[in-house]
């Protein structure tokens, strides 16, 4: 059936969604052209989009223009927080100087059974959080509600959920001092295909969303068309592939939700098993544009055990990764044929795994690959702003070209924050150079640079740096400040121009977000050996001379390039160990006085602790 965004009825008239069972088609305010009469009358009003799940975040966006995008843990210095973003809004609305009576149009994403208990019930999601997150011991009771929790999250939003979503919600934003707004509901992969849709630049292309599960679905393919979103299937949430990645990360005794990316690594270590002989395979079938299951969520996890204790833990790996590639492969190639567009529009969780988005890339029939940079549920706050904003106000497109949405600070405040601690500094004349230097010879640094990134890779503005050609340097990175698992490698930020020198399979399309693997050519895998997997492939950021970066770090690839015939660096998140990635003068002190790193960059100022 093909069905198309639409501003729905159901309970109430405002909520956004596609039509389920207890929605009603209303005339379809979605289907606005770029160059839509409306557009021209476009309204000043601020639209504030909120998520207050896993990874939870708030963003604001004003007629065509993303303000603002934040998620909690970065202010609450959780990691992947799940309570409600108040810090979030509080600091966005200090930023543009707003007062919270500003607010007059809220999106909120999913309004399903589960997520509705935990607004009821925040104590839930809170335990379950401690123990996701290692931060409590599992009790007897855990494996039971786990499995309940899972079954639950298979309910689909109702007219009661929804209502007391609408109740809960509201309670959280009055606290946050909002008055006179109207609230909407957005549905879960209508946020997740809005952000991929609108902000890959394409006139045309095919949307895939793909998840563990919100809504009750785990996956969705739209044709996105001259501003026009049309959902085309659906994935049930029974049969999730992001579930199945979740159980298997789940069962290597890491953190689903946080660790998949440490599967897909540990997966390059195995040696390839022929299809024939990976059971998982056989466990999920595309059909057409959707997909099927053979087993529940619960089944799966039995199956995966049973298969566990036969195999070493990276065949293990490589056997689910090798089922998510060619499953999603599959759905893609069938999108594209189908919706007769050679361009790809990506979101939900499963597209964090670079190496499914390399394949994806690579196919032949695709010219564009765009995958929403905050891909996961983090993203969500984003993609309900830009939902809402797309029916009141006609906007469809917001191509990036940089995603630095969050808090910045003044010299001002980094100065003060640097004589709070106490430490040596300097103001430098040339911070490039003098980076550029001691990166060269062998110092690992701290770099906070203008508006923190927004999503979970560092891109220049919230970043540790060192040289990348180091023997050593993943060792004394882990040792020292990371402590990363010993399989998953350091990435690389770096020139397009070089790009197009050691890459393989690097054809043109800029890549300034992080969000794909590139195969590096023999020849330069000894210059880059300290942020390259063991299968010659990584995960760069890709900056072209229109790219804008954070403040300064274009140069600094520049400067690398004087000094090494390379225009790369090492980049990686700038946080301890556990914690999310810093935001404050404040946080990358700290980080600075319990890292021990050789020197913090704050803007200008060149700061060491005290010998
Ligand atoms: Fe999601």
């Amino acid at each position: 059936m093909m069905v198309r965004i639409s501003k729905q009825t159901g309970l109430q008239p405002e909520d956004l969604g596609y039509p389920g069972d207890s929605y009603q088609n209303l005339p379809d305010m979605n289907r606005i052209k770029a160059d839509h009469p409306l557009k021209k009358s476009m309204s000043e009003e601020y639209i504030l989009g909120i998520w207050d799940g896993h990874d939870s975040g708030a963003a604001i966006v004003r007629s065509n223009e993303i303000l603002y995008a934040l998620n909690e843990e970065r202010l609450s210095r959780r990691k992947l927080e799940i309570g409600f973003p108040k810090l979030a809004i509080a600091a966005m609305l200090d930023r543009l100087k707003l007062t919270p009576e500003s607010i007059s149009q809220v999106a909120v994403s999913t309004s399903d059974f589960a997520k509705t208990l935990t607004r009821f019930f925040p104590s839930m999601k809170e335990e379950y959080y401690k123990i996701r997150r290692r931060k409590k011991r599992p009790g007897l009771l855990t494996p039971i509600k786990k499995r309940v929790k899972y079954t639950l999250t298979e309910w689909p939003p109702t007219g009661i959920s929804r209502n007391l979503t609408r109740r809960l919600v509201r309670k959280e934003l009055d606290k946050c001092g909002l008055k006179n707004y109207e609230l909407h509901i957005v549905d879960h992969h209508l946020c997740h295909a809005t952000g991929a849709a609108y902000c890959s630049g394409f006139e045309k292309a095919a949307v895939i969303t793909l998840d563990g599960i919100g809504d009750a679905i785990s996956g969705s393919v739209s044709r996105f068309e001259d501003g026009q979103l049309e959902r085309l299937s659906t994935i049930s949430g029974k049969e999730s592939l992001g579930i199945f990645f979740e159980h298997v990360t789940n069962l290597m005794n890491m953190r689903e939700l946080e660790d998949e990316g440490k599967v897909m690594a540990l997966s390059t270590y195995a040696y390839p098993l022929p299809d024939d002989q990976n059971p998982m395979l056989d466990w999920f079938q595309v059909d057409g544009l959707t997909l099927h299951a053979r087993y529940g969520s619960q089944r799966t996890y039995q199956q995966l055990k049973e298969l566990l204790w036969q195999f070493p833990s990276e065949q293990f790996a490589y056997m689910a990764q090798r089922t998510l590639e060619v499953k999603v492969v599959e759905l893609v190639r069938n999108a594209v044929r189908q919706l007769k567009t050679e361009c790809v529009a990506l979101a939900g969780g499963i597209f964090a795994n670079i190496q499914v988005n390399r394949l994806i890339r690579l196919l032949p029939e695709v010219k564009g690959c765009f995958v929403f940079p905050h891909m996961g549920d983090g993203g969500l706050a984003l993609g309900a702003a830009l939902s809402l904003n797309a029916v009141r106000n006609g906007v469809t497109s917001y191509p990036f070209k940089q995603i630095y949405f969050g808090l910045d600070f003044t010299d001002e405040e980094m100065e003060a924050a640097i004589r709070e601690f106490g430490f040596p500094y300097t103001r430098e004349a040339d911070i490039v150079k003098t980076v550029g230097e001691l990166a060269d010879s062998g110092s690992i640094g701290l770099w906070l640079q203008g508006r923190m990134e927004f999503g979970p890779r560092a891109l220049g503005a919230r970043s540790i740096i060192a040289h990348p050609g180091r023997e050593k340097i993943k060792d004394d990175l882990n040792l020292r400040l990371k402590r990363r698992v010993w399989y998953q490698p350091f990435c690389p930020s770096m020139l397009q121009s070089t790009a197009e020198r050691i890459f393989y399979d690097f054809h043109g399309q800029s890549d300034p977000f992080m969000t794909n693997a590139y195969l590096v050519k023999e020849e330069f895998r000894d210059q880059v050996r300290g942020v390259i997997a063991i299968d010659g492939t990584c995960r760069p950021q890709i900056v072209s001379e229109d790219t804008p970066t954070s403040p300064k770090f274009k140069e600094l690839l520049k400067e690398m390039e004087s000094r090494t015939g390379l225009g790369v660096i090492l980049n990686t998140s700038f946080n301890l160990h556990g914690e999310p990635l810093v935001c404050s003068p404040s946080d990358a002190l700290r980080t600075l006085r319990e890292t021990k790193a050789d020197y913090l960059v704050l803007g200008d100022f060149l700061v060491r602790l005290p010998v």
